[in-house]
């Protein structure tokens, strides 16, 4: 096969299904935003299509979690200047290409997905097609821009290694080297932020309880009325990484401390090693306040006049299609569509 080289681009996508979680924050956006300023294309997604895999949304709430997100990423730091911000549905090659991604992938890769068995539950036969497909329209998202990088946390790990499997088979049946190999990008502190309320559960906008996740519209008293109370051991912290172990959920707090910092855990314990919680949470929750009521407050802003979000989004939908038709066009000839 011929040798190819891609353009450095970054692509990642959040689906607009209802709240941004300091998970979103930590896992996600805080790299999408350190990623813009390195040698990389950056493109950011809400993913509406995904979002109405597991049930429908209402259709006006659909609409507003999709601005909301994207006032979420902007009020992060993603910069429409630096960045193309699109809204899925707007760029109709990502459901274009994921069609020929449900004739690449097979049955049997599809349901190996973690994500799919835990989302469908026992009740597999009542789930929709598009909860099953939802991997292979992910991995169109990504390589309908034959991005190289893909920032992600921990859960989306799977999802990735299909990405890639796709695109392999796609190259060997068509002998082209067409479609990259995408790295996933899973760095930082807090690539898996946990449940405030259960260790060894992730950090959820589905979670039942409010208090066991923090949300990126919470205000300052929110946000630290729920670190006050955030489930942990009696035991003071440790000052080096071996004390965490079987301490899940002061890992998960000292993780957030670090992520939000931008320190290693190393770093953090050095220096609160020894702490009881009653001094730790307090300093947490201040940290947390200094970090996300400036983003909250943004958001808020910008959901006060959405014809600037929608502006941006139509402005990234044109960019993204420069990208994307060529692409497409490319595929179909490869394929053998008559164009
Ligand atoms: P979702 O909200 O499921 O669309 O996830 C959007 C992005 O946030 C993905 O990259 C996830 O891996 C990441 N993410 C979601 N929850 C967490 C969490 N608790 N910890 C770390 N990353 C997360
Ligand atoms: N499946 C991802 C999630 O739930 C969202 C997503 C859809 C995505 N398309 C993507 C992430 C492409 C990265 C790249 O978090």
């Amino acid at each position: 096969m011929s040798q190819t080289t891609f353009t450095p681009r970054v692509f990642s996508g959040i689906q607009p299904s209802g709240g941004l979680t300091l998970g979103n924050y930590l896992g996600a956006i805080k790299r999408f935003v350190s990623m813009q300023e390195e040698d990389f294309e950056t493109i950011y997604c809400m993913v509406d299509l995904h979002a109405i895999t597991a049930k429908l949304i209402d259709p006006s709430e659909l609409r507003h979690n999709t601005r909301e997100l994207a006032a979420g990423f902007i009020a992060s730091g993603i910069s429409p200047d630096k960045s193309i911000l699109i809204n899925q549905s707007q760029v109709p090659e990502h459901a274009q290409l994921a069609w020929i991604f449900n004739c690449i992938a097979r049955m049997g890769w599809m349901g190996r997905m973690t994500q799919w068995k835990d989302k469908a539950g026992k009740n597999a036969e009542a789930a929709s097609l598009g909860l099953f497909a939802y991997p292979a329209l992910m991995a169109a998202d990504i390589l309908i821009y034959h991005a190289t990088h893909v920032p992600v946390g921990e859960d989306q790990k799977q999802h990735l290694e299909l990405t890639r499997d796709i695109a392999a088979k796609f190259n060997h049946d068509y002998g082209e080297e067409f479609f990259p190999i995408t790295e996933p990008v899973i760095e930082g502190a807090a690539t898996r932020v946990m449940s405030l309320r259960d260790g060894s559960k992730k950090m959820s906008k589905s979670d039942p309880s409010d208090a066991s996740r923090i949300n990126m519209t919470d205000d300052a008293d929110t946000i630290s009325r729920k670190i006050r109370k955030a489930k942990t051991d009696p035991d003071a912290l440790p000052s080096a990484l071996e004390g965490l172990d079987h301490r899940p959920e002061a890992r998960n707090l000292v993780s957030i401390y670090a992520a939000l910092n931008d320190q290693s855990l190393e770093e953090v314990l050095r220096d609160v090693g020894g702490q009881q919680f009653g001094t730790f949470k307090p300093a947490l929750a201040e940290l947390a306040v200094e970090k996300l009521a400036p983003i909250s407050s943004e958001m808020a802003r910008l959901m006060a006049d959405t014809d600037e979000i929608d502006r941006i989004l139509a402005k990234g939908a044109a960019q993204a299609r420069e990208i994307t038709a060529p692409i497409l066009k490319r595929t179909y000839d490869l394929i053998g569509m008559v164009s």
